[in-house]
């Protein structure tokens, strides 16, 4: 991978990509760990909800014996109860980012 190089002091330092990598693994492992054993638990606590959401899992399944990328956007339900399980268990309840006006064109 090539880096150009620029004035900002941090992409400079020799420990950029190092923090950077961290970051990614921190960032990706915490956040999607969090929802999905939050989310996993509050199935094992609605079997109702589990039921549901298996057999719309498992009619694709049966018909085809895999699940194809085409066929999980078609899940509606899967993708309810993940967009429950992040509004419920929100891994990152605020953004604490502001903009730059300097930097807005
Ligand atoms: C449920 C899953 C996730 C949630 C809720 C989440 C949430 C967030 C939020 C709110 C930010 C800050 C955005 C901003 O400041 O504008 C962020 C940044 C970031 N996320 Fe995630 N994230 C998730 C999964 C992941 C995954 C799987 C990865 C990597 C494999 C990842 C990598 C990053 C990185 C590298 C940043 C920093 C981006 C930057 O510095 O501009 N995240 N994430």
């Amino acid at each position: 991978m090539r880096l150009e190089r620029s004035d900002c002091p941090f992409t400079n330092h020799p420990d950029f990509i190092t923090a950077q990598v961290a970051t990614f693994l921190l960032a990706g492992f915490e956040t999607s760990f969090a929802v999905l054993a939050l989310t996993l638990y509050e199935l094992a606590k609605q079997a109702d909800i589990q039921q549901r959401l298996r057999r719309e899992i498992n009619e694709p399944v049966h018909q085809n014996t895999s699940l194809t990328y085409d066929q999980l956007q078609q899940l509606c339900y899967l993708h309810q109860v993940v967009c429950e399980g992040l509004r419920t268990y929100s891994s990152a309840a605020f953004i604490n980012r502001g903009c730059i006006p300097s930097q807005i064109p």
